[in-house]
């Protein structure tokens, strides 16, 4: 049976069903599907981790999607906005450790004071950091015309998940109606391309329901839409919403956290020069799931730098790493587990994703 994953990991690119056939791949065979992203990785960009200093703005939102823990109809959580203050201590803080980029993800809103909000947040990174912190915005779906004015105020990535590629799946996660709409997240993914950021999505990896069959669509949708970077993860129940009653039928954790990281290994292969992100929902499964990612793929880090005070509120998923931690020690930890992982840390660059420039093939 390992005959045959070496045999497909000698192809130049997969059909839905070589990648279906990978991600069923046991244990002893994954291992050599990580030793191969491994290389490629090494190959195409070198074991170098970027850095993004991610502030979580605030945990309120206007949708009610089925997994999230910060939810619109989760009355158990208490909302929070990070003020400006301390927004701007933590602007100072990613300049003065030199993380090189920051990331502002919120809960989404679209009002015009959330909107004007955000703008005038990428001004003053741009303006306190004399241009030098690179800026990737993940503040969810909005109009054409906001993601305009955040490029312009010097936003330059954007991520959206489409959290699966499957329309059928889509609306057993989410509830149907127009804030929920599958076409319309296509759309903004296309408008934010059209704008000219560099384009994220990614998905969740063992949700119920899905498939082997929907991973190898996810890898595929991703390849096809050639994005420029990815954030996926493992689904993390959370007892405060509508989808935690089929936590019974779930993959076991440490499958789900196996699952991901072929998910990342598989997508290094086929997009092998896109910035991949080792996300917090795999070490929230397992200790050691984000540098087992950077091993098998990943090359990007967030540090966690929203004030300590309100990460117990950012909980979209339960044991959610890191909620204690104030930024100083997030980025200790992170600099520890590059170490660990074989990479090097680089430090005040953007790290863009070298996938923006290249022609396609
Ligand atoms: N498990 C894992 N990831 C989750 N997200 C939201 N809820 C969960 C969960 N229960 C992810 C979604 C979203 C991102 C901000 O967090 O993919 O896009
Ligand atoms: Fe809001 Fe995003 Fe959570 Fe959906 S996943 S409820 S859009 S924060």
């Amino acid at each position: 049976m390992s005959d045959r994953i070496s045999e497909i990991l000698q192809h130049e690119t997969f059909s839905r069903a070589m990648l279906i056939e990978l991600l069923q791949a046991n244990v002893r065979e994954s291992k050599l599907i990580f030793e191969k992203a491994a290389t490629i990785k090494s190959k195409f960009i070198g074991n170098q981790v970027h850095l993004r200093g991610l502030i979580e703005l605030s945990n309120i939102c206007q949708k009610n999607c089925l997994y999230c823990g910060i939810r619109r109809g989760n009355s158990n959580i208490e909302r929070y906005i990070v003020n400006d203050i301390e927004v701007e201590q933590a602007i100072h803080f990613a300049i003065k450790k030199q993380l090189g980029s920051m990331v502002i993800q919120s809960g989404e809103l679209a009002n015009e004071q959330f909107v004007s909000r955000v703008e005038s947040i990428v001004r003053k990174i741009k303006k306190l950091s004399d241009g030098k912190l690179g800026i990737t915005l993940s503040c969810g779906e909005q109009e054409e015309e906001t993601y305009k004015r955040w490029f312009e105020a010097g936003a330059h990535r954007y991520l959206l998940r489409i959290e699966t590629s499957n329309f059928d799946l889509y609306y057993k996660i989410h509830p149907k109606d127009t804030v929920h709409d599958f076409d319309n997240r296509l759309s903004a993914l296309k408008n934010l391309r059209k704008i000219g950021y560099l384009l994220g999505t990614g998905v969740m990896i063992g949700l119920p329901f899905q498939t082997m069959k929907d991973l190898a669509n996810d890898l595929l949708f991703m390849q096809k839409l050639d994005i420029d970077m990815c954030g996926m993860g493992p689904y993390v129940e959370h007892e405060n919403t509508p989808l935690y009653q089929y936590k019974d039928d779930l993959l076991p954790k440490n499958v789900r956290v196996e699952l991901s990281l072929k998910m990342i290994a598989l997508l290094r292969l086929m997009m092998k020069d896109i910035n991949i992100a080792s996300t917090t929902a795999l070490q929230s499964l397992a200790p050691d799931g984000r540098e087992r990612a950077l091993k098998a793929g990943a090359n990007i880090l967030m540090p966690n730098i929203t004030p300590g005070i309100y990460r117990n509120n950012y909980a979209l998923y339960q044991n959610k790493p890191g909620t204690n931690e104030e930024a100083e020690d997030s980025r200790l930890k992170l600099e520890q587990l590059a170490k660990r992982a074989g990479c090097q840390i680089s430090y005040a660059d953007w790290g863009d994703s070298r996938h923006f420039n290249s022609i396609p093939t």
